[in-house]
């Protein structure tokens, strides 16, 4: 039989399609979602628990039930302006969330952890592109709580034995190629999707939040990462730890960086729609630069990007938010 892996968070936008690659990889992801931004309907390719990951004694029955030894961390609350404004909810979910999953995977005897981190860990960072060594000094509660769960992960790791694999994800969008998952977020703050929206007349013009960064032309630049290229990330470091490679950290990214400006042109070039915007102020919590170092995971995983140009990214998310895959290959 296929080997089961807990998928936490798999209801949602990076965890489905995890759970995708898993299935596809030959493994069966068993589910755990509480549903609160996940999508019950995106659940496709095992079983299903509708579950809080706070709830350690039913998680830890879960995996029992299932002899899972292997487990991928995604349930967490992942918005950065809502952490500024809410912190409480991201120290609630994220790190009393891993704390509980911790003991439930110490008290099931779990062997593999791979854990959903961020390039928020890094804050602002001295030099670009980001390494896997540069100094983790966040800016914002998201990335302390992401920051956290690491130190936690490896607290755990050296007193039980538990072997892992922290990723730290750059901008993950797009969706899956075969449109069998797509983003869905509510609310929606992500660049990508409302600037699609904004383009198909289905939401307001976009805002471009700060024009005065030390950028080429003044927006924030980002390193974007296709989801399925993510998803195949964690496939890769979860055969990096059976095939009885060491614990580490890495970045999965792209390589390359695109200012908010850029991504609205490549839109426009994409799907023949100009994107409406506007200038607003900067975003709290936004650092100007983020782009990834991808080589160690290139060296370590052998993990390489396949579709994360910006063109595919937007070719392939284009239908979900109004702009049909006709228009969206016409160009
Ligand atoms: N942006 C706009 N207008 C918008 C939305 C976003 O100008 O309406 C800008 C932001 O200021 C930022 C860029 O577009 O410069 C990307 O913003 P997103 O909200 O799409 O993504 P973030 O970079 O803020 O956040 C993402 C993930 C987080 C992760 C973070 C790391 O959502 O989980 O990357 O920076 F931690």
């Amino acid at each position: 039989a296929d080997a089961p892996i807990l998928v936490t968070g798999g209801a949602g936008f990076i965890g489905s399609h995890a759970c995708k690659a898993l299935s596809l990889a030959g493994f069966l992801p068993v589910v755990i979602d509480n549903l609160c931004t996940g999508h019950g309907d995106s659940v496709k390719w095992g079983p299903f628990y509708e579950l809080d990951v706070r709830n350690s004694l039913a998680v830890a029955d879960v995996i029992s039930r299932h002899d899972i030894r292997h487990v991928m961390h995604f349930a967490a609350s992942a918005y950065v302006g809502e952490s500024v404004r809410n912190p409480g909810k991201y120290y609630q979910n994220n790190i009393g969330g891993m704390q509980a999953l911790l003991d439930a995977c110490v008290t099931a005897k779990v062997e593999n952890l791979i854990f959903s981190s961020s390039c928020a860990t890094y804050g602002i960072p001295e030099s670009q592109p980001i390494r896997e060594d540069s100094p983790q000094n966040p800016i914002n509660p998201y990335g302390r709580t992401k920051l956290i769960g690491e130190q936690m992960i490896r607290d755990y790791a050296h007193a039980y034995g538990i072997k892992y694999a922290t990723l730290r994800y750059f901008n993950a969008c797009g969706a899956d190629p075969d449109g069998e998952l797509a983003e869905r977020h509510d609310p929606e703050t992500h660049l990508l999707p409302l600037a699609m929206l904004a383009a198909a007349g289905l939401h307001d013009e976009l805002q471009i939040f700060g024009t005065d960064y030390a950028t080429q032309d003044g927006t924030c630049v980002r390193d974007y990462i296709h989801v399925d290229d993510l998803a195949h990330g964690h496939v890769a470091a979860l055969q990096h730890l059976l095939d009885g490679g060491a614990s580490l950290a890495l970045n999965l990214g792209s390589g390359k960086g695109h200012s908010v400006l850029q991504v609205l042109e490549e839109i426009e070039n994409v799907t023949g729609r100009k994107v409406p915007a506007r200038f607003a102020a900067r975003r709290p919590g936004d650092p100007p630069v983020l782009t990834a170092d991808p080589s160690l995971a290139a060296e370590v995983l052998g993990f390489h990007t396949l579709h994360s140009s910006m063109a595919q990214i937007i070719r392939d998310a284009a239908p979900f938010f109004g702009l049909s895959k006709k228009e969206a290959q016409n160009a």
